[in-house]
This record gives C-alpha cells, sequence and structure tokens, in this order.
C-alpha cells in the first residue's frame, strides 16, 4: 500500500500535479531517494535563497524534493512530518521555527524508521536520537563576531559608554537564543557597553521598522549602536533612523547578521558597519546527508558552513555577488 502511495506520488511531482512539490526530475519510476523537506516560511531575502538552494541541489542531485512551505507556523510543519510519514519518504527533513514542540511527531517518524535531518536551526529534546544531525550556522559564533567586532569598533572611536538595542530574531529560536548568548557573553566583562533594551522583531522588515520607531521614540539620541539579528529586520530600521534625523552608521553603529545582497550594498554605502555572515547555501551538505543515510552510513553530528564578517574594516570593493 504505501508503495502504491509512493508510486503514485512520484507520478503526480512528474506531472507537477503536487502542489508543494518542487522539481521533481523527469521520471515515473520510483526514485532513489525521496526526500521530504519542511521549510518554516519566506520571511526573509535569507530564507527564500535557502528554499532555492535545495531546490537547485536536489535537482543536480538527483533526489525527488517534496518541498513544504509552513508559513511560519509550527503546527503546518508538523501536519507536513505527518504527510512525510505516511507517504513513507526515505528522509524527512526540516527548518524548525522554534526548539520547542517536537518530540511526538519525531518519536513517530521513529517509530516509521525514516531518519531526520535538521536543517539551519536546532530543537530542544531529552532525546538525542529523535535526529541523526543538524546542518547548519554556528549562531553562537556569529553573536561573539558581532560582539567583537563592536569592542574594535569601541575602541577605534575611543568610546567610554556604549548603549546598545537589539532587534532580536523569532522568540525562542535557535538564532535568536544564540546569537544573543554569543553576543552577551562577549561584551559582558567590557565595562562600556550596555545593552539597554532587547526588543523581538520577529525576522521581518516591517517589525524591524516598527521596533526601531519605539526604540527612537523611547531613547532618541541615546542610542549607539543597533545589534540586529538578521538584515531584513536591520533594512527596515534604518529608514527609520534616517526618518528621525540620524545618520545610520555614523551617529549610529549598525551591526547586521545574514550577508544577503541587499545589506552588503547598503555596507557598502556606510548604512551598516558590520555585516556577519550566515550562508543559507545548505543544499549540497543536505543532499549529501540524505543520501548517506539512504545508504545507510553514518553521518557527521553537526555540519557548520565556513562564514565570514563583512565590515567597514575591509576593502568591501572585493565582496562578490552574494546570491541571495
Ligand atoms: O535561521 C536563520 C535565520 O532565519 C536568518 O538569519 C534569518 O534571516 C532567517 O529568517
Amino acid at each position: 500500500m504505501i508503495k502504491m502511495l509512493r508510486t503514485a506520488l512520484c507520478i503526480l511531482m512528474t506531472a507537477g500535479l503536487l502542489a508543494g512539490c518542487a522539481k521533481a526530475p523527469e521520471q515515473t519510476v520510483e526514485p532513489e531517494l525521496l526526500l521530504g523537506f519542511s521549510q518554516l516560511g519566506s520571511e526573509s531575502a535569507w530564507r527564500i535563497g535557502n528554499t532555492r538552494d535545495i531546490e537547485d541541489k536536489a535537482a543536480r542531485y538527483g533526489v525527488s524534493l517534496m518541498l513544504e512551505n509552513a508559513n511560519q507556523k509550527q503546527e503546518n510543519q508538523i501536519a507536513a512530518i505527518r504527510r512525510f510519514i505516511a507517504y513513507n519518504v526515505d528522509v524527512i527533513a526540516f527548518s524548525p521555527i522554534v526548539e520547542e514542540g517536537w518530540d511526538n511527531v519525531l518519536m513517530e517518524a521513529k517509530d516509521a524508521g525514516i531518519p531526520v535531518i535538521l536543517v539551519d536551526r536546532d530543537i530542544s529534546t531529552e532525546n538525542e536520537e529523535l535526529t541523526t544531525c543538524l546542518i547548519g550556522a554556528d549562531f553562537y559564533s556569529e553573536g561573539v563576531e558581532a560582539a567583537k567586532y563592536l569592542i574594535r569598533k569601541a575602541n577605534k572611536l575611543r568610546l567610554t559608554h556604549v548603549n546598545i538595542v537589539e532587534i532580536t530574531g523569532t522568540e525562542d529560536s535557535t538564532p535568536m537564543r544564540q546569537r544573543q548568548a554569543g553576543f552577551m557573553d562577549t561584551i559582558k566583562n567590557d565595562g562600556r557597553m550596555e545593552v539597554i533594551e532587547s526588543i523581538n522583531g520577529d525576522f521581518l522588515k516591517s517589525r524591524g521598522a516598527e521596533c526601531m520607531r519605539t526604540l527612537l521614540e523611547k531613547y532618541g539620541n541615546d542610542i549607539d549602536v543597533i545589534y540586529s539579528h538578521n538584515d531584513e529586520m536591520t533594512l527596515g530600521a534604518i529608514p527609520e533612523i534616517e526618518a528621525a534625523g540620524f545618520e545610520p552608521g555614523k551617529d549610529m553603529i549598525i551591526i547586521s547578521i545574514d550577508g544577503g545582497q541587499e545589506a552588503i550594498n547598503v555596507l557598502k554605502e556606510g548604512k551598516i558597519n558590520c555585516v556577519v555572515e550566515c550562508t543559507p547555501m545548505l543544499g549540497s551538505a543536505l543532499m549529501e546527508t540524505a543520501l548517506k543515510l539512504k545508504a545507510g552510513e553514518e553521518v557527521d553530528r553537526l555540519i557548520h558552513p565556513e562564514e565570514a564578517v563583512f565590515s567597514d574594516e575591509q576593502d568591501l570593493t572585493q565582496i562578490g555577488p552574494r546570491g541571495y
């Protein structure tokens, strides 16, 4: 019965009839690897680049991809994972929007004998065996790098006291928690640094703008630094800073994370001071890991891509096209 479901699924994918299934290779036979991937949403250029990269790499590696977009809702991700189990996919991958609340559905995948890969973000669980590995950025290091840049900048400008506002990503998500922890751990022994407010911008441009308006109304001229957990929120905040009569990058130090094309352009204009890279190009590692799991091979528990820091300390003309 399950085999019939899978074959029917492949025919539908080939005919392009199944909503959410991307670029199935041209075939009507059972594919070598059927991968179910639940993307969390489309909140940022980073996320859109990540989805595109996974689709492209699936086609390149000859993997049949069943892709579902959860539109920022955990319950949609849980339902997608249940559908992948019902279709008896070979491997399930997902980017969890938040860390808590996955044990039950992952236990169902485990009982069905389907290995699960975490992509981009982590989960919080007591049971390590529910997932095989995590492929994603080292968010803690990103926070550390952001703080190290700030300390160097404060030294250069001979600042004696630094008021920081932090615009954070989605509550209870791995990048929000770890980018905050890495940053705080790094500035905590520097007596000049004071985080005067942390405000949740949910990784969205519109929320970044709203948060910035609130912060400017409350603190105005007292803000020295904006530490924003992603480019999208930074790009929302900058026009608000300008509208309030300040020069971003000069009157206020702006530090962002992601390194998408638009933010790099704004960095080159001098309105952002530092962008810590977080690459969304995780597709190759995902396909290679899924193929290994299908073949019954061991995989590394943690796969972090290499990442750079771009800032006004460098020759920015050397930065090539970003691809997201
Ligand atoms: O999980 C990665 C983060 O999610 C990226 O920094 C952000 O832009 C995205 O929405």
